[in-house]
């Protein structure tokens, strides 16, 4: 068995560290997962006004969640929150009414920043609008990534050991996460 897992980044930064971040997540993913980056760039800003017909980029969006057995969420931290693109991004998910992609989705947090918070309050941020949408989330480990750029290599890997640990757990938890989700709710 393997489980596909769509990946948002939640950044429109072309030198993100986010992205830098969710390529380190994937060279140390167990072997049964892979990855899609789910994008948010190109999504309008929502509006109910679309629900009668989503362009095709809210489509898009919509049909990568659906094909995705899990989502992984690589969030900044803007101003003690969440980006407004990743906001636009969920909620453009979560409509039109009753068509909610995340209902029931095994999902994950995760987010750098330079600072030592790390991105905590993001995540949290994150975490109650996941909770609303119904989504079922990996509650611990959780990762404050604190970015810091020489330790990262191209090809995702990363020279600090402990972080390596920290990386490696954190989606050997998830990989466990979305096996046990998926157990009691089978995705159809
Ligand atoms: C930030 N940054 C930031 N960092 C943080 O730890 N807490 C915060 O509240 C904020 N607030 C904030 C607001 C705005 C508008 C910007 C542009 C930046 C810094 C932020 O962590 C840094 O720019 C990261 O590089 C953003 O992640 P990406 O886009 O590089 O993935």
């Amino acid at each position: 068995v393997t489980y596909q897992v769509g990946y948002f980044v939640g950044s429109l930064s072309s030198t993100s560290i986010n992205r830098t971040l969710s390529k380190a997540l994937i060279h140390h993913a167990p072997d049964d997962l892979r990855f899609t980056e789910i994008p948010i760039k190109d999504l309008p800003l929502y509006s109910p006004d679309f629900d009668e017909e989503f362009p095709p980029e809210g489509r898009a969006l919509k049909d990568a969640i659906a094909a995705s057995d899990a989502v992984l969420f690589l969030t900044p931290e803007y101003n003690r929150s969440i980006p407004g693109a990743l906001k636009n991004a969920l909620d453009w998910a979560s409509r039109p009414y009753g068509q909610n992609s995340f209902d029931h989705m095994p999902v994950a947090v995760i987010g750098a920043s330079p600072s030592g918070i790390g991105t905590a309050l993001a995540q949290q941020s994150l975490r109650g609008v996941l909770s609303y949408c119904n989504a079922r989330q990996m509650t611990a480990p959780e990762a404050y990534i604190t970015f810091t750029p020489d330790v990262y290599a191209e090809d995702g890997s990363v020279s600090d050991p402990e972080l390596e640990n920290v990386l490696t757990d954190y989606m050997q938890e998830f990989r466990d996460h979305i096996e046990r989700v998926l157990t009691v709710l089978p995705r159809s």
